[in-house]
């Protein structure tokens, strides 16, 4: 199994690179990321190259067995590439260019760039294609920021739109021009959304443009690298949660996706378990971490020196939601640069005497004993949570924005699943859902056609579907649907929605129909019940005689649907009555315990890990064999402060 380190050579002096990799060999690091942001070092004038030096740290690494990941090095043009072509830098949505300085400096449809990409990209690709120790090809970085407004790109959009929308007919329509004056007479006189107030369905439009045009540039290198080496594998390092970018399309081209993980403290890890599901709903496939937080970063402040553990929780946590490989950023903390303060594995003293050495080493032996025994294994999960980029976008319209966001609002859901030890999937509203025992969709506003057919047919044949407000309100534009709410499936869920409310700090009371009161937080459907049941109903002054949440049988599934926000305690009932079958009976375990399971075959392997600074105290009703450890455990057991253990258990 992999274990891994972001490696930037070309910060340090030559005679510390041999150093670095002893260190590195002692720790278990068996796989390098290189080059990423080195265009300058690899390409220092037009034309002119320099491969030796990266030759060089290779074969220092080689001779301690470690394998290469090589970066294509467009997130960081170098100057002379700028001075050529200035148009390269993009145009900011407040009309200035984004100045040489930093990085991701680049429009991304300058043809010129793609030139200069695709002319790099070559270079390296023909020098390393034979080279065994390269095993992969990381594309960029972190694709998504900046969005450029330059001339470029609007007439790009121009055509994205004209591919789209055919007639001008159809654009005026399905944007409602009509509105404030915006009818459009000839493709050309279409804008970009540079002024605020714009119209939703134009900024969907312009989201879905953004993200069709990077991933056509990912596709290009992808192209060129799979051409000189298809044996070796192709990534990108996505980036989460992350929502300007649809990554189900970016993904597809990709051999396996690979991701940034920076949790930052110990609160997120509901947050960082729903960023691992979402990555591996990408391609529904085991991915990578490629770059896992060592300890504190530079974001807006200083982020916490990681407690001693805490890293390797985390990196647990990674294996236990179906990473392959864990890579950590980054191995040496900079002295210079931007980044000055983000740590490494070593300190910028360079000595193996840091917190999070040490425990790169701990990690190194543990892994390479117990990892290849799970590798391959996948998480099975029998519940699904529809993420989707339009929904996500469709969310960002400017008057709704604040209400609430697609995360928090998925995570209400999420957390209540992941606390009972259940696995959750990841997948799109067209994906298949029969395998799936529920299937829920929080702040789904847009449902296509196929989604309606996919969903109906999901609950007619036994589904158990779960919506949260705001269910079907827009169509594919994003314009509000004009029928009754919540539109296309209300049948499915025997309700009714005429009247809503934006809750903001307003206090409505939910009784649910075991007595239990609660505080409605963020937006208000008032449910008029048709064939539903309630199984919450609103207790407060005009809200009285609406139902709060309902339940209606359907074929032979049922369709809930959660008309408001409400306290973490409703949503943990919920989950508990609708899928108690699917609760794990043999283990009991606090709140603070994440317990994820992977398996193979007949075999199960149930990580059990302390998200506490605390001990903690866990009961298994069984005997189980630990790994790590390599010891029989039955019974009350006691977790050290973020302790891992790794239960295996033959037959489900
Ligand atoms: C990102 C980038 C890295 C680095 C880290 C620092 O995820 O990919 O290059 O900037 O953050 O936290
Ligand atoms: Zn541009």
């Amino acid at each position: 199994m992999y274990l891994g380190v972001d490696y930037y050579p070309e910060h340090w002096e030559k005679e510390r690179w041999s150093v670095d990799a002893d260190f590195m060999q002692k720790a278990g690091i068996n796989v390098v990321r290189l080059a990423e942001f080195a265009w300058s070092k690899l390409e220092p004038e037009d034309d002119v190259y320099d491969f030796d030096w990266l030759d060089e740290v290779m074969d220092i690494l080689n001779k301690r067995g470690a394998k290469v990941i090589l970066c294509t090095p467009t997130a960081a043009p170098p100057i002379w590439l700028i001075e050529k072509h200035p148009d390269v830098l993009p145009l900011l949505r407040n009309g200035q260019r984004k100045a040489f300085g930093a990085r991701r400096h680049y429009c991304i449809t300058n043809r010129d760039y793609y030139y200069y990409s695709e002319r790099i990209i070559k270079k390296l690709a023909e020098h390393y294609r034979d080279n065994p120790q390269v095993i992969g090809w990381q594309v960029d970085n972190e694709f998504g920021n900046p969005k450029c407004y330059c001339s470029s790109c609007r007439k790009e959009f121009q055509h994205w739109l004209k591919l789209r929308h055919k007639t001008l007919e159809n654009l005026n329509q399905s944007w409602g021009n009509a509105f404030w004056s915006h009818d459009y007479t000839s493709w050309d006189q279409t804008p970009l959304p540079i002024v605020d107030h714009h119209n939703p369905a134009f900024d969907l439009d312009f989201r879905r443009f953004f993200s069709d045009v990077t991933v056509n540039y990912s596709n290009m290198q992808i192209k060129i690298l799979k051409k000189a080496s298809p044996e070796k594998f192709i990534t990108h390092n996505f980036m989460g949660l992350f929502p300007d970018l649809n990554y189900y399309h970016l993904a597809e081209k990709y051999d396996f996706v690979s991701w940034d993980n920076y949790p930052q403290k110990l609160e997120n890890r509901f947050h960082t378990a729903l960023a691992h599901d979402v990555m591996r709903g990408l391609k529904k496939k085991n991915f990578w971490v490629m770059e896992e937080q060592c300890s504190y970063l530079t974001r807006e402040d200083i982020t916490a020196t990681l407690s001693p553990g805490q890293m390797r929780l985390w990196t647990y946590q990674c294996y236990a939601h179906g990473a392959e490989a864990v890579v950590y950023f980054r191995w040496r903390a900079c002295s210079f640069g931007m980044e000055q303060f983000c740590s490494g594995i070593l300190q910028h003293d360079g000595t193996n005497k840091s917190i999070s050495y040490k425990e790169a080493a701990q990690i190194g032996s543990e892994i390479h004993r117990i990892g290849p025994q799970f590798e391959g294994s996948r998480v099975v999960s029998p519940v699904a949570i529809i993420y989707d980029y339009d929904n996500i976008w469709a969310n960002y319209s400017y008057q709704e924005r604040p209400m609430y966001n697609y995360p928090d609002e998925i995570l209400r859901f999420y957390k209540a699943i992941r606390k009972k030890g259940i696995n959750v999937d990841i997948v799109k509203p067209t994906d298949e859902l029969s395998k799936y025992k529920a299937v829920i969709a929080p702040l789904m506003y847009i449902v296509t056609d196929e989604a309606e057919n996919n969903i109906k047919r999901y609950v007619e044949e036994g589904g158990i579907f779960i919506a949260g407000f705001r269910f079907g309100i827009k169509d594919i534009h994003s314009n509000m649907v004009k029928s009754v709410l919540p539109g296309k499936l209300k049948k499915l869920f025997g309700i009714s929605i005429y009247t809503w409310d934006n809750l903001r700090g307003k206090k409505v009371e939910v009784k649910d129909d075991e007595g239990n009161i609660y505080q409605a937080d963020t937006f208000a459907d008032l449910i008029t019940l048709k064939e539903a049941k309630p199984i919450a109903k609103y207790n407060s002054s005009w809200y009285t005689g609406h139902a709060a949440a309902t339940v209606n049988t359907f074929g032979k599934g049922r369709a809930y649907y959660v008309g408001c926000g409400l306290p973490q305690s409703f949503y943990d009932r919920l989950i508990e009555k609708v899928l108690s079958p699917l609760i794990l009976k043999s283990i009991k375990a606090p709140d603070e315990v994440e317990i994820t399971t992977r398996e193979e075959d007949n075999k199960r392997f149930i990580f059990i890990m302390n998200f506490s600074d605390k001990p903690s105290r866990i009961f298994l009703g069984e005997e189980y064999t630990e790994l790590i450890k390599g010891k029989r455990l039955e019974g009350k057991i006691k977790l050290d402060p973020f302790e891992v253990l790794i239960l295996e258990r033959i037959g489900k």
